[in-house]
């Protein structure tokens, strides 16, 4: 009998969004080679230069608000709405092509470009336009000290006390297009398999973890998720 699943945890990296134009962070040309991460990615950074931290996600949000989401994001919709289970999308991709492609439950553990929140009163707003260190909080009125909603590193990620109830209440996770080396993401996989889920990596080649998957499938995300999309439907009607 084709197994089926009742809560799908889907994690998705920079990966799913390199189809639809977006950089990647550890590719030859990704984000992490022509910035340093402690310039512009960290909370140390941000207090040192807040407006060399602002231009760095300035720049960024442009590119994003346009970007559109791929056949990868696309058949998580379609995964979403024909199998009926649970299926949860743990992102660490701060753009919004999940939700552009009609996603649902989607939790983004390091933020979102299109987010601001005040280091002051915790307000959290969208804007997609520039942000400066000159700007005033519209809650509390307080200026310099807005900053992207973005997770940088040396700050807590977002969600987690739901990340972990997904995690520990999982059947089946997918990985989906990320390097696997920044935790506490790249840990994610340990915890569902722990919990006894069965564990399937999307990537176009072997990370460093890979050891914790029960199945790799090489290629695009937009080449292949639709595929193991539609294997997963079709093993739930044969069910
Ligand atoms: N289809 C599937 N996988 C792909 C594709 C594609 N079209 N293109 C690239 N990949 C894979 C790469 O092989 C790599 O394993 O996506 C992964 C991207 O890895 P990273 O660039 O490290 O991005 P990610 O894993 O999302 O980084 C995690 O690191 O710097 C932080 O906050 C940042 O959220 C980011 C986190």
């Amino acid at each position: 009998m084709a197994k089926t699943y009742k809560n799908i945890v889907i994690l998705t990296g920079a990966g799913i969004s390199a189809e639809s134009g977006l950089a990647t962070f550890r590719s030859e040309n990704g984000l992490w080679n022509n910035h340093k991460v402690e310039d512009v990615a960290t909370i140390e950074a941000y207090w040192k230069n807040p407006d060399y931290v602002h231009d760095f996600y300035n720049q960024m949000r442009p590119e994003l608000m346009v970007a559109k989401p791929n056949k990868a994001h696309l058949a998580l919709t379609e995964l979403q709405d024909k199998y009926p289970s649970k299926i949860n999308i743990i992102t660490q991709n701060v753009d919004t092509l999940h939700e552009k492609a009609g996603n649902k439950n989607v939790w983004h553990i390091h933020g979102q470009i299109n987010q601001i929140v005040c280091m002051n009163c915790g307000h959290v707003f969208e804007t997609w336009g520039d942000i400066s260190s000159e700007d005033v909080c519209p809650q509390c009125g307080i200026a310099a000290m807005l900053k992207p909603n973005i997770v940088f590193f040396g700050e807590n990620l977002l969600y987690m006390d739901k990340v972990e109830k997904l995690l520990q209440t999982c059947d089946l996770f997918i990985s989906v297009g990320t390097s696997g080396v920044v935790y506490p993401a790249a840990g994610f996989v340990q915890v569902a398999k722990f919990a006894g889920a069965d564990t399937i990596e999307v990537n176009l080649e072997e990370t460093s973890n890979n050891y914790l998957f029960d199945r790799h499938i090489y290629g695009k995300a937009g080449e292949v998720l639709p595929h193991l999309v539609q294997e997963l439907i079709k093993q739930k009607e044969e069910a």
